[in-house]
């Protein structure tokens, strides 16, 4: 489904080598947990057991650390991740296998793929957070936030649903306000500096977060609601 244009992603598949137990959680985990492609849209819902009551989409979890926190906070959701760095992949398995957590389901790639496979309005809540910023003006068009990826995840939200982005980027922060607000589907539901400068409780903190942080750089906090569909 709808993988009909090129499509080409930026980042790092890979990094240092990875660490002999987490390779066989690669190997063995994985295979378990991957949402498989193919040609059927995907209800999310479907893919996990015990049933969940509605499902949220993390593009770029990182190392998991935020995917994994909410999974624990909350055993009646599902939870897919997207994440095409391998080791980062790793770290979250782990983290999956030390916990018990059976609430995460994972494709280790882009996450525009994924997200062209699924049901529409079947994603109860997406996050981006710390998306590679792209400072160079050239590179800007690769950000995840903008007309394209608004688009898709707008088909694939519920309505109502939020979309949480963070950075401690301005230009890649005014880049993701500019575009969101301008999307016809998006309302940014912020009513006063304290809602995008302090992290609200039942977001977990992540390890780019983290770092910006140990530098003394501020982070924002950025949360939209999808539209209502037109009863048209
Ligand atoms: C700066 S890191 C932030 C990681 C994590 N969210 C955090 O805050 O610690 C951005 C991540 O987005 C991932 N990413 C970039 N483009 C992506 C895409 N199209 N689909 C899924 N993940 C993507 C990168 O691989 C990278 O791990």
């Amino acid at each position: 489904m709808g993988n009909d244009r090129e499509r080409i992603f930026y980042g790092r598949r890979k990094g240092r080598p990875i660490r002999a137990g987490r390779q066989r959680l690669l190997e063995e985990l994985l295979p378990r947990i991957k949402v498989d492609l193919g040609e059927d849209p995907i209800d999310p819902t479907t893919l996990f057991v015990p049933p969940v009551r509605d499902v949220w989409l993390e593009v770029g979890f990182g190392g998991g650390e935020h995917l994994a926190e909410q999974a624990r906070a909350h055993p009646d959701i599902g939870m897919i991740g997207c994440e095409p760095f391998i080791n980062g992949v790793a770290r979250l398995l782990s983290e999956i296998d030390s916990v018990g957590l059976d609430n995460i389901r994972i494709h280790a790639d882009d996450a525009r793929d994924l997200i062209d496979c699924l049901t529409d309005a079947s994603i109860g809540r997406a996050s981006v957070l710390f998306a590679d910023p792209w400072p160079k003006s050239r590179h800007n068009r690769r950000r995840f936030i903008g007309p394209e990826n608004l688009d898709r995840l707008a088909r694939v939200m519920k309505d109502g649903a939020e979309l949480r982005l963070a950075s401690d980027q301005m230009p890649l922060i005014r880049w993701m306000l500019f575009h969101t607000t301008n999307h016809p589907d998006f309302e940014w539901v912020a009513r006063g500096p304290r809602d995008w400068r302090s992290r609200p409780d039942d977001w977990p903190p992540t390890r780019y977060e983290a770092k910006a942080i140990g530098k003394g750089i501020a982070c924002v906090y950025l949360t939209f609601r999808r539209r209502a569909r037109g009863k048209g």
